[in-house]
């Protein structure tokens, strides 16, 4: 029997280690077709699962509620499942180097309960080489086993994107990779089970790796040159949205845009990519580059807004700006690495007092600005608008530039906006 039949008769366990914006949905896949264990570290986040509170809005309330993983903080049940999955944070040290200890601390967490032949596959993302080079020898140190005989081991990217609701894992094409090929058709094959868009077998652990790190990295470089374009157009007192007009006519396209660089995939995957090749003495330009730029996008909106106040004779200290969207991206209730954050500061730093409207994140308490609810605010009593996330919810809100005053300044970073006078474009 393979381990694929044993997970459909149910006499095998699939494991996810990790219960986030990744993990869970992932979780909840397969546990339409195979009895599912799900464990994580956050006793608080397994009690609202078990009670149906799906915090990543990923799944559902009522699908979670609906589901039969099983839910636990106890490690020991790591010796039930067969096929293990990864699924911990893999963020960057405040240096922007990669910080690899929950990767560790769950390895370790396997290898003190894992059974003989149990698959572990890692979907967190990390440069080439860690679950070759680092994961298989803590298993193998610890265990006493050996990897490819008593356990195997595998890689298989997370290329889910929160918040939207076309992309979701059933119908991301999977890439797959094993120590070998047997192991990467095992893995294949129980991907197959809940992705419908198919399966790509990469030809190594290290390719699997790689790809991914560099989807991410490619796709914050291109968005690096278009912040870059919008630096020097705005210079040039022309306006990007035009340029990208005329440009986007022809078939070569590449389809990127101008914008904030936030979260914890976009904006740190290219860190691990830059530290491994560090390691092997090539210093990143292009990639280091794009990094550059994309975070110092806040400070282009914030000197920028800053310069038309005073342009317009606003008095920018104490003066009140009220900022659309705290999350790090559209439709996700996910703030963490929010380049909306470093947007507060910096207003702040101007001694300007900040109100937040995002109705699809958990209300927020900071001394840095106010959470407010739509409802509370007046018309006429803003000196500026940011509008800096394009959350659906905000599409219902109409002319939601009555909130500002006639001498007003409306930075709009979405688009969204009608071009004028008062209105200034990313
Ligand atoms: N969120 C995304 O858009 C996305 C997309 C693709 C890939 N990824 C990658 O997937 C991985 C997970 O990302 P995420 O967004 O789901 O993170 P997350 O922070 O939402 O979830 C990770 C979970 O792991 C738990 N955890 C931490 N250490 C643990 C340990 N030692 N043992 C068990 N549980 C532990 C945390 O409590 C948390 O619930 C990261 O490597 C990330 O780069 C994320």
């Amino acid at each position: 029997m393979s381990i694929y039949d044993n997970l459909k008769n149910r006499k095998e366990k699939v494991g996810v280690i990790g219960l986030g914006y990744v993990g869970l949905p992932l979780a909840h896949a397969f546990s339409k077709s195979f009895d599912v264990i799900g464990y994580d570290i956050d006793d608080g986040k397994i009690k609202d699962y078990k009670k149906g509170i799906d915090r990543t809005n990923e799944v559902g309330n009522e699908a979670l509620n609906n589901s039969h993983i099983q839910f636990t903080t106890e490690e020991s049940m790591l010796g039930e499942p067969i096929f293990i999955i990864v699924t911990v944070p893999t963020p960057i040290k405040p240096d922007k180097s990669p910080d690899l200890s929950p990767i560790i601390n769950a390895t370790e967490m396997i290898a003190r309960n894992m059974k003989r032949g149990a698959y572990i596959i890692y979907e967190s993302t990390v440069y080439p080489g860690v679950t070759e080079e680092l994961c298989i020898p803590l298993i193998e140190k610890q265990t006493g086993m050996t990897c490819g005989k008593d356990f195997f081991v595998g890689y298989s990217p997370e290329r889910i994107n929160p918040g939207d609701p076309v992309n979701r894992v059933e119908n991301i094409m999977k890439i797959v990779a094993g120590t070998n090929d047997n192991v990467t058709r095992t893995i294949g094959e129980v991907y197959g089970e809940i992705i419908v868009a198919g399966i790509h077998e990469a030809p190594s652990i290290k390719v699997a790796e790689a790809a991914k790190v560099l989807e991410n990295s490619q796709r914050d470089v291109n968005i690096g040159f278009m912040n870059e374009m919008a630096m020097i157009l705005d210079k040039m007192n022309i306006n990007t949205q035009d340029v990208l007009e005329a440009m986007s006519t022809k078939w070569n396209a590449l389809g990127f845009y101008p914008g904030l660089v936030g979260g914890h995939c976009i904006g740190v995957d290219p860190y691990y990519f830059i530290y491994q090749a560090e390691q092997l003495g090539y210093h990143s330009q292009i990639i280091s580059a794009g990094r550059k730029i994309n975070n110092s996008v806040p400070e282009f909106i914030v000197q920028s807004l800053v310069k038309r106040m005073i342009q317009n004779n606003i008095n920018v200290n104490n003066s009140r700006v009220l900022v659309f969207g705290l999350a790090f991206k559209e439709n996700t209730a996910d703030i963490r690495n929010s380049k909306v954050l470093d947007i507060i500061d910096l207003l702040n730093d101007y001694n300007i007092n900040v109100d937040i409207i995002d109705d699809v994140v958990e209300p927020v308490t900071s001394k840095k600005f106010n959470h407010i609810d739509i409802n509370e605010i007046q018309s006429d009593q803003y000196d500026a608008l940011v509008y800096a996330v394009d959350h659906n919810s905000f599409k219902k809100l109409g002319d939601i530039e009555r909130f500002i005053k006639d001498t007003g300044i409306v930075m709009d970073l979405k688009n969204r906006f009608v071009e004028r006078a008062n209105v200034w474009k990313l």
